[in-house]
């Protein structure tokens, strides 16, 4: 597989942001830990990890602008890019040694996701996609999982926020989706959850309350997968509703079918 210099880019910058991440890995007493509300932690290593992205991306592409989990939009003089930059997607996890957490980034471009990087430093696994290439996990193009049975689905989802969610609606979705499923699995790092769609190791997943940076590149990598999604009520954007929900054709038309059940 031949890298694009945009994906050079996004890698090389993802990689040193990764560095960072691994150092403070384990140091939870050094990185002075706060919560941005009841259950929403920030740290140290979320902050750094997302300085150095933002520092590397402008270095190489001037001008775009970024969406960011940590440090908020910042507009750029090119109003046609956007980076959608997600320093740490399980924060929660990597406080608690955790080793289920990663880096997503997005690239839009006129009001498309055209370019995904999502880093897990702990297994060492890249998943990269561009609109029209292909999804990739460490150089090896990858598919959606072909199976067709809700019966034989490995589903997972995320739990609302302890302050923020709506547990009514989410109690009811479990409800209505486990019954129907192989099994059923929170891992707590969105932007994996989606790669892991992307790569077969899950058939299924949905959740709700997100953000653009962390669902952009595991938009572009379930799509480029051959993947279907939407949000969580059937509508076509994601990155609007802040929910969604994936698989392949027929287990994402599934997922959706239950989820509405959730709504009688
Ligand atoms: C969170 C994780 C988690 C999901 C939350 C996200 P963060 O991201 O992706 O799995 O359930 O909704 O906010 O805060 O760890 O980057
Ligand atoms: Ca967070
Ligand atoms: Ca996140
Ligand atoms: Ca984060």
């Amino acid at each position: 597989m031949i890298r694009s210099p945009l994906m050079t880019v996004m890698t090389d910058a993802v990689m040193k942001a990764s560095r960072s991440l691994k150092r403070d890995f384990g140091e939870v007493e050094n990185l002075q830990v706060s919560r941005k509300g009841p259950g929403d932690f920030v740290s140290a290593a979320d902050r750094k990890a997302e300085q150095i992205l933002r520092d590397a991306l402008e270095k190489a592409r001037p001008g775009y602008g970024f969406v960011m989990e940590e440090s908020g939009v910042v507009k750029g003089t090119d109003p046609n890019h956007r980076w959608h930059i997600d320093p740490l997607d399980g924060t929660t996890n990597f406080l608690h040694g955790l080793p289920q957490f990663a880096i997503s980034v997005g690239l839009e471009r006129d009001g498309q996701i055209v370019a995904g990087i999502i880093y897990d430093p702990v297994k060492d696994e890249l998943f990269i996609a561009e609109k029209g290439k292909g999804a990739y996990l460490n150089n090896r193009r990858i598919r959606v999982a072909a199976r067709t049975e809700m019966a034989d689905a490995v589903v997972a989802c995320g739990l609302p926020h302890i302050a923020k969610g709506d547990h009514g609606v989410f109690l009811k979705e479990l409800s209505a989706v486990m019954g129907h499923v192989g099994g059923m699995r929170r891992f707590g790092a969105a932007a994996l959850d989606l790669a892991y769609v992307a790569c077969g190791r899950l058939d299924a997943y949905w959740e709700r309350g997100l953000n653009s940076w962390d669902i952009s590149a595991g938009m572009l990598l379930i799509r480029e997968a051959g993947g279907y999604l939407s949000d969580a009520d059937g509508g076509s954007d994601p990155l609007v509703t802040g929910t969604i929900a994936c698989g392949n054709e027929t287990l994402h038309r599934e997922l959706l079918k239950l989820l509405k059940t959730a709504k009688r």
